[in-house]
């Protein structure tokens, strides 16, 4: 069987010839794998807590849409039926065996295709019934967008948890009256957009420069706005549109001070993004935060329960939503075996949102 591996932490990416070593008893052929910044960190050496699942080696991928070839004794799944396999499994931890694995206490827990568990970029797969998310529409193929979208899902989770502090809807009950800034444009923030517009905020996107065509092209389909700060300061913006709520899918300490220095008091913060760099010592930062109540939270991986919200919500929603838009190009996996991997994993072509690689 062919598959594309890496050598975490050195990171690089060949597709090779690999062996299935796995006993779980239902087996898989992987359909279609999404490609995203963090594959591209494995690939370059630079995610700190890649590694290898067995000897120095690791399968990628962790976004992907597969089909039971042999149920085995499932009773849940048949031959046929479509389904995501979850990133985490659970370690030991009292809130792993609540189900709650993505609150892991002790970090003892692997992710496929990230840390310690091969991923899903080869041709089959094994794996347990536990771990498989199904969907119902078997040739809908932008539920491949279900992994990174259940991230999304989390968020509205950990939202609506926080946003319970004070009474934060508006004055007849929606969020219409809001305004939500998300920072970055790559598929999790968009995906963020959609969804929170969708549960009726005003969303506005945020980046440095002006949108790609597919980029402008998914934000009107959505109705969600876009900042170029490169063009207008975040500081005239919130003169119309005040900024009630942030999420930043970026990960610039540069971004959060930008946040904690323009949004209201009591406003909402959430950090999905890891990618940034360091900035030097600012007090003021702190005392933003402190003076104005803001509620900040970080959030990462989702349960069983977000996979099972996303795929309802792409099901749902995703076509009229234009996820088709978010992938950008797809590839055939036969494609990669004479492409320069890494340039693949790792470079962004013209126009590209997310790219997908087709397994059958
Ligand atoms: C995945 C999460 C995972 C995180 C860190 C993301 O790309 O979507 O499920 O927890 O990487 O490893
Ligand atoms: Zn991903
Ligand atoms: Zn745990």
């Amino acid at each position: 069987m062919k598959g594309i591996i890496t050598y975490p932490p050195n990171g690089g990416a060949k597709f090779l010839d690999i062996d299935i070593y796995e006993r779980n008893e239902i087996k898989l052929k992987t359909l279609y794998v999404g490609v995203c910044g963090t594959d591209k960190e494995i690939v370059l050496g630079k995610l700190p807590f890649a590694r290898p699942e067995h000897g120095n080696t690791l399968i990628l991928g962790h976004e992907a849409l597969a089909v039971i070839e042999d149920p085995g004794e499932s009773k849940i799944f048949k031959k046929g039926d479509v389904v995501v396999p979850m990133v985490r499994r659970p370690g030991k931890c009292k809130i792993c065996s609540i189900g709650r694995w993505d609150y892991c206490e002790d970090g003892d827990f692997v992710e496929a295709g990230i840390r310690g568990k091969n991923g899903f970029m080869r041709e089959e797969f094994y794996d347990e019934e536990r771990y498989l998310v199904k969907v119902n529409q078997k040739d809908l193929d932008i539920l491949v967008l279900t992994e990174p979208l259940k991230n999304v899902m989390k968020m509205v989770e950990i939202f609506r948890f926080l946003s319970g502090k004070l009474p934060w809807y508006c004055d007849d009950s929606t969020y219409t009256c809001k305004n939500l800034y998300v920072f970055g444009t790559g598929p999790e923030g968009l995906l963020v957009g959609s969804v929170f517009k969708h549960m009726g905020f005003n969303v506005i996107a945020v980046n440095r420069h002006p949108p790609t065509e597919s980029v402008s092209k998914f934000l009107e389909i959505n109705g969600v706005d876009y900042l170029d700060t490169s063009k207008e300061k975040i500081s005239e913006r919130i003169k119309k549109f005040p900024m009630d709520f942030a999420i930043d899918a970026v990960g610039s300490m540069e971004i959060l001070y930008s946040i904690a220095k323009n949004i209201k008091n009591n406003g909402i913060v959430l950090l999905f993004g890891t990618s940034g760099q360091l900035l030097n010592g600012n007090k003021e930062f702190i005392t933003e935060i402190v003076d104005k109540n803001l509620l900040v939270a970080g959030s990462t991986d989702g349960s069983k329960q977000n996979y099972v919200e996303a795929v309802q919500f792409i099901e749902e929603n995703g076509m009229r939503l234009g996820f088709n838009v978010l992938i950008s190009q797809v590839f055939k996996f036969d494609e990669l075996e004479s492409m320069d991997l890494v340039k693949f994993l790792t470079e962004k072509r013209k126009d590209e949102i997310k790219k997908v690689i087709k397994f059958i």
